[in-house]
Parts: structure tokens; sequence; C-alpha cells
């Protein structure tokens, strides 16, 4: 079997396109853009990238970005304090704080300084707790985006059994959660697994998600899975070796242009809707 390759980049087109008929219609009534505050704490140069890829797609969807890059030595406060200062600004409808920070930085206090209502990455606790009970809020960016990429291609996870494989805040626990209200039977796997071959095996669907490159091979994976590789390593490599996977795959997503441009697309898609919501404004669609 050879697997059909998802298309992340056309899909990410469609949740743009929706994304940027929103923000078109709020500059309409609320006579500015939606903005997208962005927060980038030292010098990774992959995480340089990623925001400004991020910033780069507000401009193309017609959405405003302010940029706030933080040096490597700044303390937990400091990246709180205006986090703080972002949360309390009228002009900023979404805030992202990429991750990861520098090891001093606590990210977890960081993220809890994002006021819920500009929560666009889905990285608060409020955010995961409305995420895994069915209540209103804004879901991770990249879990959201992977449960699109299943739409897209017709995959219903409806009793399959998905290997999630890692166990991240912002990817691979939301995304087993995700999975679970679409009923999925959900498997947790990560770094203290025993016999993980022996796991993936009987995956209908994998969710690769632990960053560590190759590290699911292709010989494990279930002829006519669906194969969706999240990870992100230096060097594009997927966390699975994706030509032996890609033999056996019935759906597989490649690295890059599988899952991330979703995760951007998402992260757009939410923001307007803050803007709306944090308005007032009506606006039809989604
Ligand atoms: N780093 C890699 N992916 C993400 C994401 O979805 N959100 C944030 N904040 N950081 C990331």
């Amino acid at each position: 079997m050879s697997a059909t390759i998802i298309d992340g980049a056309h899909v990410a087109d469609t949740i743009l396109a929706d994304a940027r008929e929103q923000a078109a219609e709020f500059e309409r009534k609320a006579g500015r853009r939606a903005c997208l505050a962005t927060v980038l704490v030292g010098d990774d140069p992959a995480s340089h990238t990623y925001v400004r890829m991020k910033t780069n797609r507000c401009r193309t969807t017609g959405l405003d970005s302010r940029s706030h890059h933080v040096a490597a030595t700044a303390t937990t406060t400091d990246v709180t304090t205006l986090v703080d200062e972002l949360s309390g600004d009228d002009s900023v409808d979404g805030i992202l704080v990429q991750h990861p920070m520098p090891a001093q930085i606590d990210e977890r206090e960081v993220f809890e300084a994002i006021t819920p209502t500009k929560d666009v990455d889905g990285v608060t606790m409020a955010s995961f707790a409305a995420m895994a009970l069915g209540g209103r809020g804004f879901q991770a960016c990249t879990p959201a985006g992977i449960i699109h990429l299943l739409d897209a291609y017709g995959v219903d996870p409806t009793g399959l059994h998905s290997v999630v494989v890692g166990r991240s805040p912002i990817l691979g626990k939301p995304v087993g959660m995700l999975l679970l209200a679409r009923n999925a039977t959900v498997t947790y796997c990560h770094a203290r697994t025993s016999d993980l071959p022996g796991i993936i095996a009987a995956a209908d669907i994998v969710v690769a998600a632990v960053g560590r490159p190759e590290l699911i091979k292709g010989a494990w994976i279930k002829p006519g899975a669906v194969v969706i590789d999240a990870g992100y390593n230096p060097g594009n490599i997927g966390d699975v070796e994706y030509a032996p996977a890609a033999e056996r795959a019935s759906l597989i997503t490649p690295v890059p242009g599988g899952v991330g441009p979703t995760t951007i697309a998402v992260l757009l898609h939410q923001t307007v809707t803050a803007a709306v919501q944090s308005a007032g404004v009506p606006t039809t669609g989604v």
C-alpha cells in the first residue's frame, strides 16, 4: 500500500479563507483590524522562524500583528509583566507566547498570564478545561489543526484505536482529548511506555507528538492506518520514519507541509473570533 499524502497547506487555505472573510467583515464593522500579539523569548532560530511565519500569515490574511522580543536572560516576572500588559490592552485581540522558552522561565506561569478571552493559542488551563469538558473556549492550535485534517480527509475517529505518542500540555494531552470527544479509543504513550512498537502496531490512527526524530519506525505501522506526524525537529524531520510508514499507511502527513500549516491557520482563525467576541461585532459565517 502507498499512502495518500495529506495536503496540510490546502486544508489550511480553507481555514484561512474563512478567517480572511471574517477579518474583512470585522474591519468594516469595527473600524480596525483584528490584532495578534506575539511574544518571543530568547534566540532560538526555529522559534524566530515560526513566529515570523505567523506574523507574515497575519499580513496576508488581513490581520495586524505586533511582535515582542524578550531577551534570553529575562525572568519569569519580566515575561508575565509583558503578557499582563497585553492581556489588558484593548487593541490586542489574541496573544501567542512561543514555546519553548529558556529554561529559567516558568512557562506555565507565563501562559496563565494570558487572559482566557485572548488565549487564541489555547495554552491556558482554562482553555484546556473548556476543551476537555466541551465548553466554550479556544482550542490548542495544533490539536485543532489535526482534527481539521482528519475531517478534510473523511476520517471519522469513532471507535478507532488512536495512539498519541507524547503528552505535552499543548499537543499530546489536548489532541488525545479532542480524539476522545470524537469517540476514538485513545491510548497515550510517552518516553516511559514499554512496548511502543506493539501498541503502535494496534493503532488505527497514530499521532506522533513527541519531538524525537524518526522515533516511530515505519515497520511498526499497521497496514491502512492513518499517520499524523506533529513532530517538529531540527532539519524538518518528523517523529515518524516517513518513507517506510508511507508504504503501509492509508493516509500520512508529510513534514513539512502536513500539520504545521493548519496550526497557523487555526491560530489566525481564533484571533479573528476573539476580536469579534471582544468587540461584540456580529458577523456572518462560522
Ligand atoms: N511551539 C510549537 N508549537 C507551538 C504552538 O502551537 N504554540 C506555541 N505557543 N508554541 C509552539
